[in-house]
């Protein structure tokens, strides 16, 4: 995948600075520090472009990167951070929500799970609700240089339980193992007339 030019466009606090001009979008949603910003780097090769951090919760927009001019990474705010106020909880719940339904151009949901870890429930419960919206998605374990081959194999059988019927694939923003299974599949769901 060449990427002849990745840039940050803007965060959007509220639907009325959502960007709409009718190019594709790419969504990338899981919970708080699973490594979403990491993994737009490592896909976009660009190492500072979205940020990235040791605390917790700290995107807490929506951020639009354009690549190629052509479409649009999503990062949307990390779920599931509990060192915040019960307001702010719902706010990004909301925010991330009310994106999710009613962004006209989203063509893939990129959720992404903790490859060390089995799913939490909120994590089964933003799958069950990509599958009743009948969102196009797919799953990136995350952090998967972190576990031996034999531990990310068994991590990988627990989720295909625990998210029936998710493709999920293994990912690492420190080695960028996947990232090209993820490319195919992101190009693949740009191309495709929604
Ligand atoms: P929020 O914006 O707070 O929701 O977090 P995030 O999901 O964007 O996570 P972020 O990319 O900031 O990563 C969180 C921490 O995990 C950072 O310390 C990253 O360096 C680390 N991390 C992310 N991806 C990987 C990975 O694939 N492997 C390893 N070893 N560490 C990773
Ligand atoms: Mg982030």
């Amino acid at each position: 995948m060449k990427i002849v030019s990745a840039e940050f466009v803007k965060s959007a606090y509220s639907r009325e600075h959502w960007v709409n001009d009718g190019r594709p979008e790419i969504a990338f949603l899981g919970r708080s520090n699973v490594g979403k910003s990491s993994l737009i780097n490592s896909l976009l090769l660009r190492k500072g472009l979205a940020r990235t951090s040791n605390t917790p919760g700290r995107t807490q927009s929506i951020n639009y990167f354009l690549i190629n001019e052509s479409y649009y990474f999503v990062d949307l705010p990390g779920y599931g951070y509990a060192r915040v106020s019960k307001s702010m909880r719902s706010d990004w719940g909301k925010m991330a929500e009310q994106y999710l339904s009613e962004s006209g151009e989203l063509r893939l949901c990129v959720q992404l799970v903790d490859a060390r870890h089995a799913p939490t429930s909120l994590d089964k419960q933003l799958h069950e609700w990509l599958v009743f919206q009948d969102k196009p998605y797919i799953i990136a374990a995350t952090k998967a240089d972190k576990l031996s081959s034999n531990q990310l194999r068994k991590s990988l059988s627990q989720f295909d339980d625990e998210l029936p019927g998710a493709k999920v694939i293994a990912y690492s923003s420190e080695t960028g193992k996947g990232r090209d299974a993820l490319w195919a599949e992101i190009l693949g769901a740009v191309e495709r007339k929604s």
